[in-house]
């Protein structure tokens, strides 16, 4: 896209020695939440919503009877027979499993693409091929006669959450102004919890249709997918990508209407020269650069936990709550402890949104991994303990305790690495590696999700109560990892270097970045003293920044 007639190249004000001023402008940023950005908010809780609304509704689909006699029936046969088969290998069934799993699979495959599509056609159009992927999913789904077009049908979806993952948080960081940006990055997460409640409400009401409610449980995702649909095509472009395409006008312009003033100049200059330095560096240059000594550290730990989050096992609980309640205490509650269940989650998430810039990322991963695990070894000890042999269902009493256990643990995970994993993801990276780390971030998350959902039933089955046991393990993998390799992010300015920084001051990773992490600490040092020098003579919110480096 080239630069029209009119529009103006602005100035890039930087530091007499050509280094960028520490903060930014941020400054002499004005402007608030508007009206306009909150219908931003709206349409990134809708991408969120999608999200989980897709993971949340399989599991109560695969428990309704006349979806197993359409599409399993041999699931059906053993759920119905009375038989004394296993509970624990009631639901094992590979197509069972693909069917759940395999939404990840393409979600990881369409991640790096969507990436590059942001990039290059822009945020609005990527997010309108998002909610028009959604629209085509769920229409194959809800109208499904076999198994092969149900599996292509969540396939298309899978396309859809994925690149709706890459371009919806890009675009809010992009819209929203700098004091809010990470509450709305927040959102997202907030928004996939209740995606996920509001499938699992849905299928509570769907199953007393009798033949049919499975497919109003899997069609009613074209709702939130149509204003996903209309949103890409009726919000405004991100100001940064116009700018980096060298519209700057239509970009001020839209950046003015966002903040509700005129007075935007200070950002406008700071979006500029960040488009510069994004413009010099090409997606291959960005992937080499996220390689880098520099960079590598932030490459590992954000990609790692964005793997591990999946390792906790919470997706197999998400998606296999119902048919496990189903199977083990073949309770026709069943439905209705996925319902607790999401609720819980929900209700967690909104507690680590009061915590997480309180007590800090690090405190909430550890507290979180070893709740988590506890309830796991519970759950098997549970489960070990209540379940023999020659019964075919766990009683009541211990079948309570299980959801309890069991909601604890999603407790665990909703105030800690549900949300933790992908604020860290987005905001750890510099500014040329921010797009391409993030990708990585979704692959790294939807290849284990899609892992742990292809193979958890067989797990039960095979492994029994000693499933739990195996997450329990690696939730204290990672709980370790964290404590000895994870830097506190919290109050960190997303602003060049900052992250960095922390890296290269860290025991493990200084050795990784060698004479690169001594570089970026002599310049955060300059940074920090001209900030220093500047503090006083400035309005607006700068706590944050003041506290950062005032501890320089
Ligand atoms: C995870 C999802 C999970 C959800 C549960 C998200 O952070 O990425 O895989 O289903 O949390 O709330």
């Amino acid at each position: 896209m080239r630069a029209k007639a009119g529009d103006q190249v602005p100035l890039v004000a930087q530091n007499s020695d050509g280094g960028i001023k520490p903060g930014g402008r941020v400054q002499h940023y004005t402007g608030h939440m508007t009206v306009y950005v909150l219908v931003v908010a709206l349409v990134s809780a809708t991408g969120g919503m999608l999200f989980g609304f897709d993971i949340g509704i399989v599991g109560g689909v695969e428990a309704m009877a006349s979806f197993q006699q359409q599409f399993f029936p041999d699931i059906y046969a053993k759920t119905t027979s009375g038989v004394s088969d296993d509970p624990y290998c009631k639901f094992h069934d590979t197509r069972l499993q693909l069917f759940s799993a395999i939404m990840f699979l393409s979600g990881a495959i369409i991640a790096l693409p969507a990436g590059y599509a942001a990039r290059v056609v822009g945020r609005k159009k990527t997010m309108t091929v998002s909610g028009c992927f959604f629209l085509l999913g769920a229409g194959l789904q809800a109208g499904a006669n076999n198994l092969t077009q149900l599996i292509v049908g969540r396939s298309i979806l899978g396309f859809g959450v994925g690149t709706a993952a890459c371009v919806v948080p890009v675009y809010i960081a992009e819209v929203a102004p700098f004091a809010s940006r990470g509450g709305l990055a927040y959102l997202f997460q907030v928004a996939t919890t209740v995606g996920i409640l509001a499938a699992q409400l849905v299928n509570y009401g769907t199953q007393y249709i009798p033949d049919w409610g499975w497919r109003l449980s899997l069609g009613l995702a074209a709702m939130p997918a149509s204003i996903l649909c209309l949103g890409g095509l009726v919000l405004p472009e991100s100001p940064s990508y116009l700018i980096e395409k060298g519209q700057w006008s239509q970009g001020k312009a839209i950046l003015q209407k966002l903040r509700g003033t005129d007075e935007v100049d200070a950002e406008y200059a700071d979006i500029c020269d960040a488009a510069q330095q994004a413009a010099k560096t090409s997606n291959l240059q960005s992937w080499k650069n996220l390689v880098s000594r520099q960079n590598l550290p932030m490459f590992v730990m954000s990609s790692s936990l964005a793997a591990f989050q999946q390792l906790t096992g919470i997706n197999a609980i998400i998606f296999y709550a119902p048919v496990m309640f189903e199977s083990l205490s073949g309770s026709s509650s069943a439905l209705m402890n996925a319902v607790v269940i999401g609720a819980t989650n929900v209700v967690s998430t909104f507690v680590g949104l009061l915590l997480v810039d309180r007590w800090g990322r690090r405190p909430l991963l550890i507290q979180g991994g070893l709740q988590m695990m506890a309830s796991q070894i519970a759950t098997a000890v549970l489960l070990a303990l209540a379940y023999h042999p020659h019964t075919t269902t766990i009683a009541t009493g211990p079948a309570v305790a299980c959801l309890v256990l069991i909601c604890l643990f999603v407790a665990g995970f909703a105030w800690s690495w549900g949300p933790i994993v992908w604020v860290l993801g987005a905001e750890i990276q510099t500014l040329d590696t921010r797009t391409s780390g993030m990708s990585a971030v979704v692959a790294a998350n939807y290849l284990l999700s899609f892992v742990i959902g292809q193979s958890f039933l067989s797990m039960l089955c095979s492994m029994q109560w000693g499933t739990f046991v195996f997450f329990a393990g690696w939730n204290l993998v990672m709980t370790v990892w964290v404590y000895f390799l994870l830097p506190e992010t919290m109050n960190i300015p997303i602003e060049d270097t900052a992250y960095a920084c922390l890296f290269a001051r860290h025991p493990v990773w200084s050795r990784v970045m060698g004479k690169s992490g001594r570089a970026v600490l002599e310049r955060e040092g300059f940074r920090a003293a001209a900030w220093r020098e500047a503090r006083g003579s400035e309005g607006g919110d700068l706590r944050q920044l003041h506290k950062y480096y005032d501890q320089m």
